[in-house]
């Protein structure tokens, strides 16, 4: 424990699993009192007893982040319980059905576009709006992906959604780098959370293959994207802003 964000107050979205439990936790060691935020009840309370068993200090608040109304009480409800935001990690999302660009359907389009990019954008408004009420500025990370810098065959709908968080991600930045605001988004390669086994069929076979995309030859940690986000957050990047960071074992550099 450095106490990285000691004394903040923290709010991630999806954090009843995978990268944003890992980041949740990682929060919560580096000293921040944290919401964990997702739609899956079980999971977010969960979250919230291991942040507190560890002696950390958390609270579970429901929200869809595809809804406005949900997302504005989610935040407002950061405010009421620790008395400000000072971190935030935009992070919920969904994979969508694998199709290439013909056989993708309306359907599986609409649902990446809800969750992983208005979900985003409505997060960073709310976020952003109370930044600005407290006057002292404020750090977000978005998850993006690799996904969200290059092309990938079979994945139009969730490709087109991440490439679209990037966009959000330095326009906000751009547009509040005077009022002390950082927006950055972080690229995960292939991490191992429960998303991935979904796609693999959680087999070592299937999670092999997929280790082999990444040059070092290994899947990543949610604790590994964790770590960035949070660092992301803390002061230590206090002149990053408008960043797509990859954090992928080197898929970006081949
Ligand atoms: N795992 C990877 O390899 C990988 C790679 C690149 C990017 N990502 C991104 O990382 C993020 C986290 O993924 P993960 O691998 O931890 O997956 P995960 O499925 O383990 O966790 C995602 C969480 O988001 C929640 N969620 C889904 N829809 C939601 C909604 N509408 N509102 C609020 N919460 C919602 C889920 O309930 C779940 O708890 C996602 O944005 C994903 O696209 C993952």
């Amino acid at each position: 424990m450095t106490g990285l964000v000691a004394g903040k107050v923290a709010m991630v979205t999806g954090s009843g699993s995978g990268i944003g439990r890992a980041s949740a936790l990682k929060f919560a060691e580096e000293g921040a009192k944290v919401v964990v935020s997702d739609v899956n009840v079980d999971g977010g309370n969960e979250t919230v007893a291991i942040i507190k068993k560890a002696g950390g200090e958390a609270t579970f608040i429901k929200c869809d982040v595809s809804k406005a109304v949900e997302v504005e009480a989610l935040i407002k409800g950061v405010v009421d319980t620790y008395g400000r935001l000072d971190c935030a990690y935009n992070n919920a999302g969904i994979e969508g059905d694998a199709a290439t660009t013909i056989n993708c359907t309306e359907e599986n389009f609409d649902l990446n576009y809800q969750i992983n990019l208005k979900g985003v954008w409505l997060c960073m408004k709310y976020e952003i709006l109370q930044f600005l009420a407290q006057g002292d500025g404020g750090a977000i990370v978005n998850t993006a992906s690799v996904a969200g810098l290059v092309g990938v065959k079979g994945s139009p709908a969730y490709v087109a959604a991440k490439h679209g968080v990037v966009g959000l991600t330095k326009t906000a930045a751009l547009e509040f780098a005077k009022k002390d605001i950082r927006v950055n988004a972080v690229c995960p390669g292939v991490i191992e959370t429960p998303m991935v086994e979904r796609l693999t069929g959680g087999a070592e076979e299937g999670k092999a293959k997929v280790a082999k995309w990444q040059p070092v030859g290994r899947l990543g940690q949610p604790s590994e994207i964790a770590a960035t986000a949070v660092w992301l957050c803390s002061d230590q990047a206090s002149f990053v802003t408008g960043h797509a960071m990859p954090v992928d074992g080197g898929i970006m550099a081949a």
